[in-house]
């Protein structure tokens, strides 16, 4: 399979210049510390290391070479997927997520006719970006994810690419 471009440079709101490239293994320890910042569940190391090849890929933001966030998608028979995206919490609210948001969407033309992905329903912060980004709801998974108590429920969204 060939691997896709990195998407091109984005600019935050404030004009901060964002590039992209793809997760390699020396990055792994970097990406994991942001992860269990950010998630209460956070992913299992081999969820990275499954993106070192194949149809899952992980894209790194960063800027003046330090890693601000990621996003993870994954794409198959016209279908593409977001699995995760993450903002290191110091770099939160000042427009990185959409940057990651949009890369995402860039990649994915590429590769497919729709994106599709899941969240929390209690996620305001990211359901708010997602409509934002013309994401429409297609669906509700119960029970989903793990949760503090008991668990939760997912919100599937998609965009037309
Ligand atoms: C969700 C996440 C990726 C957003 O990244 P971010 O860099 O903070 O988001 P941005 O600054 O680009 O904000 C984009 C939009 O999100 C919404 N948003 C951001 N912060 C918000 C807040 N505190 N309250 C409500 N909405 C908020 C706004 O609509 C905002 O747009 P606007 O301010 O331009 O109107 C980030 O908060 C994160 O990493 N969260 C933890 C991991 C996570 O929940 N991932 C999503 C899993 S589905």
């Amino acid at each position: 399979m060939l691997a896709p471009r990195a998407p091109s440079e984005q600019r935050t709101r404030a004009g901060i210049p964002i590039t992209f490239r793809q997760l390699t293994a020396e990055d792994l320890p970097e990406v994991m510390a942001l992860e269990r910042q950010v998630q209460s569940h956070p992913w299992r190391q081999s969820s990275f290391e499954d993106c070192l090849g194949g149809r899952q890929r992980c894209w790194l933001a960063k800027h003046q070479g330090q890693l601000l966030g990621f996003m993870v998608v994954s794409w198959a028979g016209g279908e593409a997927e977001l699995l995760n995206i993450a903002v290191r919490p110091a770099s939160q609210g000042q427009g990185v997520g959409r940057c990651l948001l949009r890369a995402a969407i860039e990649l994915a033309q590429s590769q497919a006719q729709i994106l599709f992905l899941e969240v929390r329903v209690s996620n305001r912060k990211a359901l708010e970006l997602y409509y934002q980004e013309d994401f429409f709801e297609v669906g509700i998974r119960r029970d989903y994810y793990p949760g503090t108590n008991g668990r939760e429920d997912a919100l599937v969204l998609a965009r037309q690419l």
